[in-house]
């Protein structure tokens, strides 16, 4: 939790859009957007089926939703092809010639791609994933860097009725490993490495490593990136630029018609148990949601240059680089490399440079950016940005009084987006030419969208009182399963409350009738808005030869919002050193990715634990934030434990 995150449940201020903002927005009030969420939430069938009648249907759909038992399926009777809405569509309707991705590299590197030409490249690559006989249903693992192959890679899955499960690049061989076997995927899209921060991340050496134990895999296609030097396994691996360039590869391509609960996607999620989950996206409803809030809430026009930070390996990067922009026929752009690489004015030049208007990132990079000081922003002129939006986490009212000060001189809203993996797209938040903001609250709920808060009784709390963030009607960007776990899916989402999806959040509803998300109520800890689950640090670290036990608890972090700190008891005779503390680090880092190091590690003889054996994470929580409030601990096994390691512990 960011340090003056107390301080957003007493934040008063409130600020209003611009006449000029809301004079030229999508929704222009907060009346308008009154009457359409009230209109969405009387008769959601309709409201949907209005934006549906948008999109391109090859056969219009019967049921806009499911009947009470399969309550979470849309549009069912209709035939439909996402990558045809996101580019036949805009071509048809005569934006063939606009820029539909601008990509620049840390390198400095560049490429822009029409939506003709990506059209192109696109049924080019169906094609090569074709000629590998890939059928419609089968998974491809694409793993890959924030290079234009990455966008073609996935549309050109969507193209053909292939289900595409990203892996972000940030992840290492075992992490990859476990998400290659849980959906049998039987091709992978790679590349010989990446550039982050000047370095190259070894991306191919990775996928050898992970391979060793993936039988599903029988073809590698590896895009050349770093002219790094890798190893091509014979009969398994290919260059993407030769299959590209076969004779016998055809630039033209059919989208084939997909129904419209087909899946689109698996994209694996942290959640409270062991192994990552393998959330399901499929078609319509997918694509309409995204479709329909990136339309409303960046409030999209024809000239806009359209920037979200994120990485394509989160949902964030999926849904609001390709699919939201794309299939309203906007210009995205998308950056490979580090926030501030090689200067800390990496971002705010690329807005110069680009003359972004809109611009999506995340509270840990306005944090990060904002320690560097005024000097490097205000040494770039700015002056083309009109909105600005946040995504991830809760943003505290320090930083947002920078970024909107700052880096949006006060002209610019703030969209403060509160969503998941799991929800598809964005539910709560404000629109920018209609909502009055308060800073540190994502405010109000997009249309068609129900959420609540709710005690542990399911009854509604009052006022200002913390509770269960819940969402209480289906909507159509939810997710419809988790990957071969069905079991999963209904506990983990609806097991709490009777036809209620469960957010896994905490939130607070304020007298107006805003949202305060609080954080977290599961074991999944937010490191630099990433999502990571307790179990799965764990686990990693208990791989490592030395070790016994471990325990993982989430500590603040000035820049990154929250920090792991784990617990570490070693095998018998096995000696406690800073060598081996490092390696154990670095263990982790080696098998499941740089992003879920801990940050602090201790050494331990022994962990609190219940009499019946359970990890009491409660009380190491709060040892390692120094808080000491530990509530009840008579039920420990052994309550000196305690003493022990809060004498120990690394401030
Ligand atoms: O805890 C909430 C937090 O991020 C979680 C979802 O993480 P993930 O599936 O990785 O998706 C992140 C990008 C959509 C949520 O359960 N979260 C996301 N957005 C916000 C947020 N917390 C506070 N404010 C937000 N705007």
């Amino acid at each position: 939790m960011p340090e003056d995150f107390t301080s957003v449940l007493k934040e008063k201020r409130i600020f209003k859009p611009s006449k000029e903002f809301s004079g030229n927005a999508h929704i222009k009030s907060l009346q308008e957007y009154k009457k359409i969420y009230k209109k969405s939430i009387e008769n959601p069938e309709k409201f949907w089926a209005e934006k549906a009648d948008q999109l391109h249907w090859f056969k219009k759909w019967k049921k806009v939703l499911g009947s009470n038992k399969d309550f979470f399926k849309w549009f069912e009777g209709g035939k439909i092809n996402v990558c045809y809405n996101c580019l036949d569509k805009n071509i048809a309707e005569g934006k063939e010639n606009k820029v539909a991705i601008i990509w620049e590299a840390e390198d400095g590197q560049t490429k822009t791609y029409t939506y003709s030409e990506l059209l192109q490249e696109v049924s080019k690559f169906s094609n090569v994933l074709k000629a590998h006989n890939l059928k419609k249903g089968d998974r491809v693992c694409i793993y890959l860097p924030m290079i234009p192959e990455l966008a073609i890679a996935m549309l050109a899955c969507a193209r053909i009725g292939l289900i595409h499960s990203i892996v972000f690049g940030g992840f290492s061989s075992e992490s990859l490993k476990d998400r290659i076997n849980d959906c049998n995927a039987k091709l992978i899209v790679t590349s010989d490495g990446g550039f982050r921060n000047g370095k190259i991340i070894p991306l191919k050496e990775n996928i050898d490593r992970a391979l060793k134990g993936c039988p599903s895999v029988k073809k590698v296609i590896v895009v050349k990136r770093c002219k790094n030097k890798i190893s091509m396994k014979k009969n398994r691996d290919c260059w993407f630029h030769d299959e590209m360039s076969k004779p016998k590869i055809d630039d033209t391509c059919k989208a084939i018609e997909m129904d419209s609960e087909d899946p689109l996607f698996i994209l694996y999620t942290s959640g409270t148990t062991g192994k990552p989950k393998g959330v399901l996206h499929t078609q319509a409803g997918y694509l309409l949601y995204v479709y329909q809030t990136f339309k409303w809430i960046f409030d999209i026009r024809d000239d806009d240059i359209y920037w979200c930070t994120a990485d394509i390996g989160w949902i964030t990067g999926h849904s609001y680089i390709i699919y939201g922009p794309l299939s309203n026929g906007a210009t995205s752009l998308m950056y490979e490399g580090g926030l501030t690489y090689p200067h800390p004015d990496r971002f705010w030049r690329i807005v110069e440079k680009y003359k972004v208007t809109i611009f999506y990132t995340a509270p840990t990079a306005i944090r990060a950016l904002m320690r560097y000081g005024d000097k490097w922003p205000k040494a770039r002129s700015l002056k083309s940005l009109r909105l600005l939006g946040t995504v991830g986490e809760s943003i505290n009212p320090k930083a947002w009084m920078w970024y909107y000060n700052i880096i949006g001189n006060k002209r610019c809203p703030i969209v403060d987006t509160w969503w998941q993996t799991e929800t598809g797209g964005i539910l709560i938040t404000p629109l920018p030419g209609a909502t009055p903001i308060k800073p540190g609250s994502a405010t109000l709920p997009f249309p068609g969208i129900v959420p609540e808060v709710l005690r542990e009784n399911g009854s509604k709390t009052n006022v200002d009182e913390g509770g269960y963030l819940v969402i209480k009607k289906p909507w159509p960007g939810m997710l419809r399963a988790v990957w071969h776990n069905p079991k999963r899916y209904e506990k983990t989402y609806f097991g709490k409350f009777k036809n209620t999806y469960l957010a896994g959040d905490s939130a607070r509803k304020d007298k107006d009738g805003y949202f305060w998300i609080m954080g977290r109520i599961d074991d999944v800890i937010k490191v630099a808005g990433h999502r990571l689950g307790t179990a799965e640090v764990e686990s990693h670290i208990v791989s490592h030869k030395a070790v016994a036990e471990a325990a993982v608890v989430p500590i603040p972090d000035k820049i990154k919002g929250q920090a792991i700190y784990a617990f570490v008891t070693l095998k018998k005779g096995i000696k406690a050193t800073d060598n081996l503390k490092k390696d154990i680090i670095m263990h982790v880092a080696d098998n499941m990715g740089h992003i879920a190091k801990p940050s602090k590690l201790q050494f331990a003889d022994d962990l609190p634990k219940t009499r019946s054996g359970k990890i009491m994470r409660r009380v190491l929580k709060e040892i390692a934030k120094g808080t000491k409030e530990y509530g009840n601990i008579a039920t420990l096994a052994d309550p000196s434990v305690v003493k022990i390691l809060e004498k120990r512990v690394i401030k």
